[in-house]
Parts: C-alpha cells; sequence; structure tokens
C-alpha cells in the first residue's frame, strides 16, 4: 500500500464555516500561500457558488497560489447539480492542478428529511454529475455527506456508482462527529473490501471527520489505518461546531509513531506548524487554546518541578517531540527603530509573507510608529501588525479618534469619531457601564447598528510593558430578517483602549459590509450546504 498520506486542507472551507471566522479576500490569499509553504497536497479554496466573494477567493487562489511550481491542487465544493459544478470548475480551472469535490448525503436521515428524494433518485444523481463534473475536471472527489450514519450497503452502491462515473478521489465524512474510532475504522475497510472498484482503478479513499465528540483525530488515524490516504483537516481543528480534525494532530501523530501507522506520512514541513496555527488565529478571530496539542501555548510547557527536572537531565523523559520540529522557538530576530524598509521587507519575506508594495508601504508606516513605542520589534508583534493591517481592508467606518474617561466613582464615558466611507467625520459620546462597554455603544450610536458584544479577549503579543495588546472580539447583530448573526473583529495596537475600538469596529464594519448577514446563530451556514 501507498505509503504517502495526501493532505487535503480545507481551512479555507470547513474551517470557514466556524461561526464567526468569515475571512476577506487578501486574508484568504495569504491564507492560501502559508499552506502552500507548510506543503499541502490540496487546498479546498472554498464553495464557489456560496457568494459571488466566495467564487473570487477560490478563482484568485487558484490564479496565484495554483501557479506556484509545486503548486496544490486547488478544489472547491459543489453540490451534486450542474450549476454548482459549473461555478466550481470557473473558479479552480486556471490552477496548474484542480479538483471539483461535489457532495450528496446518503444516510436515510438526510434523504428523507433534508433532500426529501429516495434512495434510488441519490444514486441517479450521483451517476450523473459525478460524470458531468469528470467531463469537466480530470480530478474529481465525491462524498456522501452523513456517511457516518448511512446503512453501509447503501453506501457501498453509491460508491461503486460514483466510481463508474468517474470519482478519482472517494471521501467518507464522519459529519455529525458520530463514530468511535474503531466503528471509523471499520467502515473504511468495509468500503476498501466491498467497492472492488478501488482497488481496480487506483481510487484514493479519503477521511472527514469532525469532533463533536472530540474523536475527530483518533477517527482519523483509525482510518488511515484501515487504508485510507488522503485526511481531511483543518488548522487548529476550527470548523463547523466542535471542529474538524486538527491538520498538526494528524502530522505529527504519523510522524512519531511511524511504526504504529506503517510508516504511512505526509509531506508537510513541520517547522511551519506553529507559524500556520498563529496566522490562522489571527486571522480568524479563533484563540487557539492553552492546551492545545501541538500548537497550544502550554504544549510545551513543564510546570511541575519534577518534570523541570527531568527536562533538564534529558528532554527525552518528558517530551516525545522537540518544539522545534513543530516549529516553536525558530529565529525570532529583532528590528528596531534603525531598521529600514529593506530589512523589514527582508524579514517579512523570510516570515512567508508575500507583500505588494502598498501594503509594504502601509506596513513600514506602522512599523516605525511602533518602534516609537516599543523598543524592540519581533516577529510576534510584526505578525499582529499584519493581521490588523489586512483586517482593516474594505472598511466601511474608519477609527479616527478615541477617547474613554473611567475611573471609581464616575461613570464611564466614550467618545468616537469615526470617517465614514464618503470620507465624513462622524462624533459622538455614549456612557457604559465599563470603558469597553461605553466604547462599544458609542460605535453602535454612531453606525446604527444594533450590535452586541459576546466575547471579549486581550493578550499581550509579547512580554514587557510595552507590549503590543491583540484584541478579540465578538458581536451578535440582528438583521432584517430578525435572525441573529455573529461578527469577530481584532485589533493589535500598544494602547488596549485604541485596539478594542479597532477590534469592535471592524467586526462591526463586517456585518456592516454584509448586509448584517454573517454567520447565523441559530442556523449555521453549512444547514443549507
Ligand atoms: O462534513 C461534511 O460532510 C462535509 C462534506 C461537504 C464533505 O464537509
Ligand atoms: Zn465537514
Amino acid at each position: 500500500m501507498e505509503d504517502r498520506v495526501i493532505v487535503f486542507d480545507t481551512t479555507l472551507r470547513d474551517g470557514e464555516q466556524s461561526p464567526g471566522a468569515t475571512l476577506n479576500l487578501p486574508e484568504k490569499l495569504e491564507i492560501a500561500r502559508q499552506l502552500a509553504r507548510l506543503g499541502v497536497d490540496v487546498i479546498e479554496a472554498g464553495f464557489a457558488i456560496a457568494s459571488p466573494g466566495d467564487y473570487e477567493a477560490v478563482s484568485r487562489i487558484a490564479a496565484d497560489v495554483g501557479q506556484l511550481e509545486h503548486a496544490p491542487v486547488i478544489a472547491s465544493l459543489a453540490r451534486c447539480n450542474k450549476a454548482d459544478i459549473d461555478r466550481a470548475w470557473g473558479a479552480v480551472q486556471s490552477a496548474r492542478r484542480n479538483r471539483i469535490h461535489t457532495f450528496l448525503a446518503t444516510s436515510d436521515i438526510h434523504l428523507q428529511h433534508k433532500l426529501r428524494i429516495s434512495r434510488n433518485d441519490c444514486i441517479e444523481q450521483v451517476g450523473e454529475f459525478v460524470s458531468y463534473a469528470r467531463s469537466l475536471c480530470a480530478d474529481v472527489e465525491f462524498s456522501p455527506e452523513d456517511a457516518g450514519r448511512s446503512d453501509p450497503e447503501f453506501l457501498y452502491q453509491v460508491l461503486s456508482v460514483a466510481v463508474a462515473a468517474g470519482a478519482t478521489t472517494l471521501n467518507i465524512p464522519d459529519t455529525v462527529g458520530y463514530r468511535t474510532p474503531e466503528e471509523y475504522g471499520e467502515l473504511i475497510a468495509g468500503i476498501i473490501r466491498n467497492v472492488s472498484s478501488i482497488r481496480e482503478k487506483g481510487v484514493i479513499v479519503s477521511v472527514h471527520c469532525h469532533d463533536d465528540l472530540g474523536l475527530a483525530t483518533a477517527n482519523t488515524l483509525a482510518g488511515i489505518r484501515a487504508g485510507a490516504r488522503q485526511a481531511e483537516v483543518t488548522i487548529n481543528g476550527i470548523g463547523e461546531r466542535a471542529g474538524n480534525t486538527s491538520l498538526e494532530e494528524v502530522v505529527m501523530a504519523l510522524r512519531t509513531r511511524p511504526q504504529f501507522y506503517n510508516g504511512a506520512d505526509t509531506r508537510i514541513d513541520a517547522t511551519q506548524l506553529v507559524r500556520t496555527s498563529k496566522m490562522v488565529s489571527a486571522m480568524t478571530s479563533i484563540v487557539v487554546q492553552p492546551n492545545k496539542a501541538i500548537v497550544g501555548a502550554n504544549a510545551f510547557a513543564h510546570e511541575a518541578g519534577i518534570h523541570q527536572d527531568g527536562m533538564l537531565k534529558n528532554a527525552a523523559t518528558y517530551e516525545i517531540m522537540r518544539p522545534e520540529s513543530v516549529g516553536w522557538n525558530s529565529t525570532n530576530l529583532v528590528l528596531g527603530k534603525h531598521s529600514g524598509r529593506a530589512a523589514l521587507s527582508d524579514r517579512l519575506k523570510q516570515m512567508g509573507y508575500d507583500l505588494t508594495r502598498e501594503e509594504l508601504d502601509k506596513a513600514f508606516q506602522r512599523f516605525k510608529e511602533l518602534c516609537d513605542k516599543k523598543k524592540v520589534v519581533t516577529d510576534a508583534d510584526l505578525e499582529a501588525l499584519l493581521a490588523d493591517q489586512l483586517e482593516r481592508l474594505n472598511e466601511v467606518y474608519q477609527l479616527d479618534h478615541i477617547n474613554v474617561t473611567t475611573g471609581t466613582g464616575n461613570t464611564p464615558v466614550a467618545s468616537v469619531r469615526l470617517i465614514d466611507d464618503k470620507g465624513e467625520p462622524r462624533e459622538d459620546a455614549a456612557l457604559g457601564n465599563g470603558p469597553i462597554n461605553a466604547i462599544c455603544n458609542c460605535i453602535n450610536r454612531i453606525t446604527r447598528v444594533d450590535a452586541k458584544l459576546s466575547e471579549f479577549h486581550v493578550h499581550a503579543v509579547t512580554e514587557g510593558i510595552d507590549a503590543i495588546a491583540n484584541v478579540t472580539v465578538r458581536i451578535e447583530m440582528t438583521a432584517e430578517d430578525g435572525r441573529k448573526y455573529i461578527f469577530s473583529g481584532r485589533s493589535a495596537d500598544t494602547d488596549t483602549v485604541v485596539a478594542t475600538g479597532r477590534a469592535y469596529l471592524a467586526a462591526v464594519n463586517k456585518g456592516l459590509s454584509r448586509g448584517g448577514r454573517g454567520q447565523a446563530v441559530d442556523a449555521p451556514r453549512a444547514a443549507t450546504v
């Protein structure tokens, strides 16, 4: 059996379906470039028919990352119908290597209650539309959605039809994270045993797991042990509800326990894992829990005295991987106020940022402003600045001025001046039950939105009194249809109040530019997938 496991990254599609994780086009491009550097084999760049913005993002990724010398395959998701497949093909067509990923549910619960079609209709649609996709693209993946709860005998039938119609990869989603590792491994083994055309035609079997019971990584690895040779994963495990399988966990499990997985390995450059995780966390505003395996801040921290003693004698006593092997403690060159544009540009290139001249000019200006407030500027500071810069593109309102008065014995009051998209200043003042609340109330008054702060995080990017504060917020906005939608925003500044105002405004801007429609709190976007 082939030892290589294909890494299919769906951070930009299933991952972006995490509530509030909406990414703008420059952010998606930057993440796609980093995924290529990380060495993923396939980038699922989006669901092209979902919106004009999704179509543009997939097309731009295909035209940019898809042209690299060792470009990953660029894929787009499509339901099993002509309009979706045409749109997916239109978006990925320009990539050197492209894929259409089409899916149709096969579980009785989905067939009866969601699609309202019979098993026979399902089989017919799979045959017709996989074959249509194959008439456009040589690389076609088919996913029987909710395979984890489908009748295995029916699944074998559908998968045989998909292979006969030209599918080159069969992906087996445990859409609702229901299976245990033993069951999921057996499901994969059963498919390989019973769908004889898989072996005859060299079709790749792929695993796609969700983490509702915290079993996504375990299920994915069980599937690989059973013979799957593609794993669908996301950075930091972000995704619908409890998320998808985390890329970094699968990659490092295979690499740390090669005998157990019979030498199955990926082409991932593991030293890029931490950097990729930080970029995705900053851009999606989804904070990585400190105890997250591989990429969490505490993943290699040793607190107990006994552990520290052991570590000093021999790191192998308490470490099964070296932190450097996944990108912790890699070179952290320091820049300062004497560093010029060339030094900054050089450092950013080494960090993997491919900026246009205009973007570099802006970054340099912010870097210089930062040097006035902070003696040394580290990679972490630059990452925070860049994430902040990308977040602020296409703003409806810009923050011009912010002032907050707070303290014991008085009611906190914020005054804010914004510049609207016509360049006109708009100012107001508002009271709040705390300084943050006053800022939010004031921005709501000026922008005339009814947004509510539902999450607020602040953390220092580096140590020291002059550290940059990274603020991430999540807000709920009620749209005209009465439904509540979530938006996230972030900002980085040496002044926490300024960073808070900008982060809140960034979330409001997202809401306004999407007509108040992001991911519904009660009905996430994938419900329509
Ligand atoms: O979880 C799922 O079923 C999916 C499919 C669309 C592949 O994401
Ligand atoms: Zn999924």
